[in-house]
């Protein structure tokens, strides 16, 4: 069946401002929402997620037996979940469709390996050429019977589940969804697992497993969890705004020639402020106001205005704290004087698209000098881009990046599948008209 073509069109605006709420952290709802699952007592997370990513978790959670009900507006909805304890979950009367989220797959995926019965697992087509052998590699180490499609180990998985074993184990690439699928597992399982991170990735599995009573010991890029003896303890909280989603904002205020942003609540956790030290660096008039902190999570507003930019080098121990910004930074990179370099990325190329291919193509259809290598791109800043049609190749952070690159470009610009932005951001296209003045 063809996918249906939703198409958007950015002209430049006059003026960008001035406040903006975001979606509740993607990242952070998930886990949320699957740790309070396996607790006992009732949790209300508040701005979780509204994006078709964090529902596939809901609907495969609802369909392991968890209770979860939705209230409040749509964008940004309360989850009731009333959590099941840690023997809880249920076999699936069918199979689990993660949709487009790696998340949903890896995360789901560790848990229910240790869990005693058969689950088998999809999502879409590009979810089904994304690697699991990653994923499996270690569970299998651990124990467990999980199998992929193919010699790649591609989805669907099919899942049996078992009594585990923990592992110690360096993981090869800072993949916090494989972190955080080994520990889901490693709650369950005989003996402490240990993990070593090359650098660290994203973390917000450990502070709130730590925030729910689990007993995770953090020493460097060093995690060692200690099994489950009892339920975790549910914990009710705000989910703190999407910085993956505040980068559109933070790059759009500062490429446009006028505009002043103030963006609320942000999620400020280290492991994901690779935008804000990249930006700093470019020039960018950026500050950070009103830091606190929520179920172990940091957050502030962030004030952003025009500035002038110039070219940077962004590779090394960086790259996984701004891995999913760097189609939005490349837009940065566009509007910058001389030569910004990105290297060390080639996760990219196994993210919702070929993000070095599609990013490098689509920003040159505007005008911009780029040249893809293996592990980044290389982008020739200061050449003015110039509306054209583009594609967003079903990839919701392709489809807002160039929406951004859209409002520097003269004329219009028209991107096409930009449905592809309800992943993570439904209200995207309304939020970006608002501050358009
Ligand atoms: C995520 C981890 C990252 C990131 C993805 C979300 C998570 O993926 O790119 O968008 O929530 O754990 P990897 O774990 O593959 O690096």
């Amino acid at each position: 069946m063809a996918k249906r073509n939703v198409v958007k069109t950015i002209k430049p605006c006059s003026q960008l401002g001035e406040k903006v709420a975001l979606p509740g952290d993607k990242s952070i709802s998930h886990r949320a929402v699957i740790l309070n699952s396996l607790a006992s007592g009732k949790a209300e997370i508040a701005n979780f997620a509204p994006g078709r990513d964090c529902c596939s978790t809901v609907s495969c959670l609802r369909a392991l037996g968890v209770e979860i009900c939705r209230e409040g507006p749509q964008n940004c909805p309360t989850l009731l979940v009333s959590g099941i304890g840690k023997d809880g979950l249920r076999e699936p009367a069918n199979i689990l469709n993660s949709g487009n989220s790696g998340t949903t797959m890896r995360l789901l995926g560790g848990l229910l390996t240790s869990q005693p019965f058969l689950s088998i697992i999809t999502g879409d087509a590009s979810l089904r050429s994304r690697p699991m052998g990653r994923l499996i590699k270690p569970l299998r180490s651990m124990g467990a019977e999980i199998y992929g499609r193919g010699k790649d180990s591609f989805a669907p998985l099919v899942i049996r589940g078992k009594e585990l074993h923990g592992i110690e184990f360096s993981l090869p690439i800072p993949s916090a969804q494989i972190k955080s699928a080994i520990l889901l597992a490693g709650l369950f399982a005989q003996g402490e697992t240990v993990l070593h991170q090359p650098v660290p990735s994203r973390d917000h599995t450990e502070r709130l497993l730590k925030h729910m009573g689990a007993e995770l010991e953090i020493n460097g890029n060093s995690l060692s969890l200690i099994p489950l003896t009892s339920s975790l303890a549910s914990v009710s909280f705000r989910v703190p705004g999407d910085i993956s989603s505040g980068a559109y904002f933070l790059v759009a205020g500062v490429v446009h020639p006028n505009a002043r942003i103030i963006i609320k609540d942000c999620g400020i956790n280290p492991t994901r402020t690779g935008i804000i030290d990249v930006l700093l660096a470019m020039g960018a008039k950026l500050k950070i106001e009103n830091e606190r902190v929520e179920a172990g999570e940091p957050l502030a507003d962030i004030m952003i205005e025009s500035s002038e930019l110039r070219g940077v080098e962004i590779g090394g121990s960086i790259i996984p704290r701004l891995i999913d910004e760097i189609p939005v930074l490349a837009v940065a990179g566009c509007a910058a004087r001389g030569k910004t370099v990105i290297r060390d990325a080639t996760e990219l190329r196994l993210k919702e698209s070929d993000r070095i291919a599609t990013v490098s193509r689509e920003l040159s259809r505007l005008g911009a000098k780029i040249e893809p290598l293996p592990d980044g791109m290389v982008i020739h800043g200061g050449n003015p881009l110039v509306g054209a049609e583009v594609d967003a190749h079903f990839d919701h952070r392709l489809a807002m990046s160039l929406a951004i690159a859209g409002l520097i470009a003269k004329g219009r610009t028209t991107i096409n599948h930009a449905q592809a932005a309800q992943v993570s951001y439904p209200a995207f296209w309304q939020d970006l008209q608002n501050l358009t003045i």
